[in-house]
């Protein structure tokens, strides 16, 4: 979510929304219509200090390890994160999480 605020113009917008997968799963989406990531770059964002603009032309800093942190937090509950940007167009990263016993009954 951080992100998709920190790369988008001022007045864009994030969506966040969570939605059953298959029965025991949910997805969560964080979608943004910011500044999206050319294709050749999307393989290499979860690796750690990875960032695609390095020249410090960009105002905003960073240290390029957010994602490889999110990635290893998913994969420690077994889990899937998901890219998918078009640039100039905008961002979705998306993750499954495993619904709690409480949450199938219902
Ligand atoms: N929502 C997004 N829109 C555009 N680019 C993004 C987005 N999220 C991540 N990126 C790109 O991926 C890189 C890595 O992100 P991250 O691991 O969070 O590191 P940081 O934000 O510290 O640079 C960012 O530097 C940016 O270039
Ligand atoms: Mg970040």
């Amino acid at each position: 979510m951080v992100n998709s605020i920190k790369y988008s113009k001022e007045s864009s917008t994030t969506e966040v929304s969570i939605e059953d997968l298959v029965k025991n799963k949910i997805i969560v989406r964080v979608t943004d219509n910011g500044e999206g990531i050319e294709n050749q770059y999307i393989p290499r964002l979860f690796e750690r200090f990875y960032r695609v603009d390095k020249s410090g032309s960009r105002k905003e800093g960073g240290s390029g390890l957010g994602l490889a942190i999110v990635k290893h937090i998913i994969e420690a509950h077994k889990e899937k994160i998901y890219v998918e940007s078009v640039f100039g167009v905008g961002s979705e990263f998306s993750f499954t999480l495993e619904k709690t016993k409480e949450s199938t009954k219902v």
